[in-house]
């Protein structure tokens, strides 16, 4: 039984020694090793043997098998090594090839401009506030003094989720919610995305608006004033000012809409600003004594002016945007050109 245990091995040897691929060597594996394997069948014939010589042969046996698993492991090895020289030879590298260019992010234009506007006003002691995109008609609208029968209640202003629940129209409701929540002095600037029924070069069903809320002792027209002319400098250089129109907003009284000096003319006049020389930039005011007094803020005591602007348009104004749907199709060759 021994030399026909020595023979097995040698044979184990000559054919893994010879083996050239690892599917092969698997079939080997299973021959010599597995359950069914000539060495597995001399642990069988154990019991034929007298008891005292079994534990010495079974040992044998052991170490064959042993021997025959290290040579597999052994070839396993040489095969691998071999057809990874082979691999290297065939797929020769060309360093002299160029690299293959990564591509890279950039921030969205609105993203920019509006982190571009938060660190403006951060860095003029405001703080930013958040309110939800889904609102009540409340903030949205009766706190801000918006009578019953205001057209921009309309279903074709307005998308209602139901009777009174919107998406809001503007970012002026986070005036409301702020108010509610602080006593004056109050100083922060609310950006966020609104929501309207409108859909042209210039306006986008989704939009984004930043808020502006001071309330405090003493303030007054002048101090909007010259807050808006700071902003518009540090956000478009020095030799854009801006100038303020009367209008009527029924959270402010007095109320104006904005406008910047045309930042591609410089107020000669030209196709962005429709020969005019100014820009509308977004609504201002002193905030209506009616709306302090329905958040119980005594507005013989205090007072303060509101101004919102409008995110996107100071993104197409400052980044030459042509088209405000440039902003919302993110088609990645017009987004390339932000990286
Ligand atoms: N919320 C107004 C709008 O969307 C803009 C606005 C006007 C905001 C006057 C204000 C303000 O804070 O005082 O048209």
């Amino acid at each position: 039984m021994e030399t026909k245990l020595s023979q097995l091995v040698k044979a184990a040897e000559n054919e893994i020694t010879a083996c050239k691929s690892l599917h092969e060597l698997m079939l080997l594996k299973s021959r010599y090793t597995g359950k069914k394997s000539e060495i597995m069948a001399f642990m069988q014939q154990l019991v034929a043997l007298p008891k005292p010589e079994r534990p010495a042969f079974g040992q044998k046996v052991n170490i064959a098998k042993e021997r025959v698993i290290e040579l597999l492991n052994k070839q396993e090895e040489i095969i691998k090594e071999e057809i990874y020289r082979k691999s290297l030879l065939e797929n020769k590298l060309d360093i002299s090839m160029p690299g293959r260019k990564m591509m890279r992010g950039g921030l969205h234009p609105i993203t920019r401009a509006w982190r571009e506007i938060e660190d403006i006003f951060i860095g003029m002691g405001f703080e930013v506030a958040e309110g939800p995109d889904i609102e009540d008609e409340y903030h949205n609208f009766d706190a801000l003094n918006t009578p019953q029968d205001h057209p921009a209640r309309n279903l074709s202003d307005t998308f209602y989720v139901n009777d009174d629940v919107l998406l809001r129209t503007q970012t002026s409701t986070v005036q409301i919610r702020v108010m509610e929540n602080n006593e004056p002095p109050i100083k922060i600037i609310s950006p966020g995305r609104c929501y309207r029924n409108d859909n042209d070069a210039s306006h986008s069903p989704a939009f984004h608006q930043v808020e502006a809320l001071v309330v405090d002792k003493n303030i007054d027209f002048a101090d909007l004033k010259d807050m808006l002319n700071i902003f518009v400098k540090k956000m478009f250089g020095d030799d854009i000012s801006s100038r303020i129109r009367p209008h009527f907003f029924p959270f402010t009284e007095p109320s104006a809409e904005i406008d910047i000096v045309c930042v591609k003319c410089k107020g000669t006049g030209c196709n962005v600003c429709k020969g005019s020389g100014w820009l509308e930039m977004g609504g201002a005011g002193m905030v209506d004594p009616n709306v302090l007094e329905g958040l119980k803020i005594d507005s013989e005591i205090y007072s303060g002016y509101a101004f919102g602007l409008g995110i996107d348009r100071v993104a197409m104004l400052k980044y030459k945007i042509p088209d405000m749907r440039l902003l919302f199709e993110n088609d990645i060759r017009f987004l390339r050109q932000f990286v």
